[in-house]
């Protein structure tokens, strides 16, 4: 079965049953407090917490999609068997319940039927997941004694972290779930394991039922939503790869015509180098599914993810020696695989948007080679350099070095770098230490303030370029390229004082840097943060004004913070605005 045919079986099969196929969202979420569509369930969100009237909408409670998702937790492991960027997830929905909504027994006959009679899995190969319960929700022994009438007998245990899905983000609807997980026999790992083995793949996750009856709130409790809903989802890629009797998504239809593509302009053959092939390959899906979305290669943000995948294609190119010239007709399969469902994949944008960093990063390496040309040894201090100044990746620094017959200490390196980011930390540290005054504490909040204002009046685009405060004034520079209109200036004013007058929280929270770059939060110069770093979000109830990574620090609430002016708008340099503004 090819992947056309699974995703129009899945699709036509809910249809069949009264569901409504609903498009697939954009990859960038509604919510913007996280930076990407992870699951199907997200464009459903306000309907699932009955904020919105599903029926209006949609005039129906069940609804089915495919829809396109991207995560970033997982990129240094891509080139397994089991990751990828871009994937697809397939799901099905009950939304809330009169005569016509379905919940769990429903969800689990539909699962059951699907798998068993449409696509003839054998029902015996199937090991369930049962949540064990809490101390606030009991274990759901109503989902085991479903699944037994239905002639399951592997039942696995598990507690909120396997077995409790949601939310998103950190507020909203959620609840305990069951998952299908297929055994693929003892072959594929351990002789007696199940289920999130931490050792072997023995099985595979295929379908999450989630039973959504609760919502997460602000201070972390669980209320119980006004209505059950059921929200399921499947890894696309992972389905398709079972029925096939493939050991991987990589070798499904979906991959495998891009990576014999690859195989043609490459020196090196797939099973040479699977690891960098699959890196490849995966690298230009995402990539091209992102320029899809309209995002540009940038240092922060969603555009970091993009240039970090482009450049990264560009590392594994080398090691493969694929010729990169032949960059449009690798596209063009990812388009022809693609563009009947998803028509925003444009070849011509995406080649172009891939030269132009391609050239970029040229540039950038050129400059660093020269560097590495004079050197007779690198020291962890030089190797760290050539990083910081040229952005050179420390393995390409480590494949230049061994041309050269010289040894690179990588842990040097990384001590270098732990250094570097202790001495930025401390900078940061003295600017907003102890001792800085209140007011330029409440100047800096009121920067996080107007920042985000910006982006509101000038767009995404919006970049800060630089900060500066003492006792008086905040100063900030912006990528921005024309001079702002007084309305412009006046309605950036108004948000800031707006927000002011309606209270706000400011709330720290300490997390992974990768962490706080999926969850939406806004970050600069992100060489210099440390592994480990402070998210200030500003809040009012349930809206999120700001999320920025920073040192800090910042005032606690709205109190006494004033009103906000801005002085001054003016050029400063190239494509960069610069702002000075007070506070009274
Ligand atoms: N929301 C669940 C998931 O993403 C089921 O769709 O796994």
């Amino acid at each position: 079965m090819d992947s056309k045919e699974l995703r129009s079986l899945f699709l036509n099969y809910f249809q069949e049953k009264g569901h409504k196929i609903v498009a697939s969202s954009s990859l960038i979420p509604d919510d913007d407090t996280v930076l990407f569509t992870t699951a199907g369930m997200q464009q459903f969100a306000p309907y699932l917490s009955s904020q919105k009237n599903v029926l209006e909408k949609f005039q129906t409670r069940h609804l089915c999609s495919c829809q396109k998702c991207f995560r970033t937790d997982d990129i240094e492991e891509i080139g397994d068997d089991t990751h990828q960027t871009f994937f697809e997830m397939l799901g099905n929905w009950s939304i809330g319940q009169d005569q016509s909504g379905y919940f769990k027994e429903g969800a689990i006959e539909y699962a059951l039927d699907f798998l068993v009679n449409k696509l003839g899995l054998a029902k015996d190969k199937f090991h369930i997941t049962i949540f064990k319960g809490n101390s606030f929700i009991p274990k759901d022994e109503e989902a085991k004694k479903i699944w037994e009438r239905h002639g399951i007998t592997y039942f696995h245990e598990f507690g909120e972290a396997d077995n409790f899905w949601g939310p998103v983000s950190n507020v909203g609807p959620c609840g305990p779930c069951s998952e299908i997980h297929y055994d693929r026999g003892e072959e594929y790992g351990c002789k007696d394991c199940g289920p999130n083995c931490d050792y072997c793949k023995r099985f595979v996750e295929i379908w999450n039922l989630v039973f959504m009856e609760y919502f997460k709130n602000e201070k972390g409790e669980y209320e119980k939503l006004k209505q059950t809903n059921i929200d399921t989802g499947i890894g696309f890629e992972r389905l398709l790869a079972i029925l096939n009797k493939e050991n991987s998504a990589y070798e499904t239809d979906l991959f495998s015509d891009l990576i014999k593509e690859i195989e043609k302009h490459a020196a090196l053959k797939y099973k040479d180098d699977k690891i960098a092939y699959r890196i490849i390959a995966d690298h230009l899906r995402g990539s091209s599914f992102l320029i899809g979305e309209n995002i540009l290669p940038s240092n922060t943000e969603r555009g970091y993810i993009l240039r970090r995948l482009l450049r990264r294609i560009i590392r594994y190119a080398r090691i493969i020696d694929l010729d990169l010239n032949s960059i449009d007709r690798l596209i063009k399969v990812i388009i022809l695989k693609y563009h009947h469902i998803y028509p925003e994949l444009n070849q011509e944008n995406i080649v172009n948007i891939f030269n132009i960093e391609k050239q970029k990063f040229a540039r950038t390496l050129e400059k660093g080679l020269k560097e590495i040309e004079k050197l007779t040894e690198i020291t962890p201090r030089q190797a760290f350099f050539l990083y910081q100044t040229f952005g050179f990746p420390i393995e390409m620094i480590k494949e230049e070095a061994n041309k050269k017959g010289i040894e690179i200490d990588e842990k040097g390196f990384k001590e270098e770098l732990k250094k570097h980011q202790e001495i930025s930390r401390k900078g940061a540290e003295k600017k907003f230490g102890k001792n800085a005054s209140e007011k330029e504490i409440k100047l800096h909040t009121a920067t996080h303030l107007m920042h985000q204002a910006l982006r509101d009046v000038l767009g995404e685009s919006v970049q800060q370029m630089g900060s500066s405060i003492n006792n008086e004034r905040l100063r900030f520079d912006f990528s921005y390229t024309k001079k702002l209109s007084q309305e412009q200036i006046k309605e950036i004013e108004d948000i800031v004082n707006q927000r002011i007058k309606s209270g706000f929280k400011v709330i720290k929270e300490e997390m992974p840097l990768e962490k706080a770059l999926a969850t939406g939060a806004l970050a600069f110069f992100k060489e210099k943060y440390k592994e480990v770093v402070n998210v200030y979000t500003i809040k009012n109830n349930n809206e999120i004004y700001s999320k920025e990574i920073c040192a800090g620090p910042h005032i606690k609430s709205s109190e006494n913070l004033g009103t906000f002016k801005i002085l001054k708008e003016s050029s400063s340099g190239a494509n960069t605005r610069r702002i000075r503004a007070v506070i009274n």
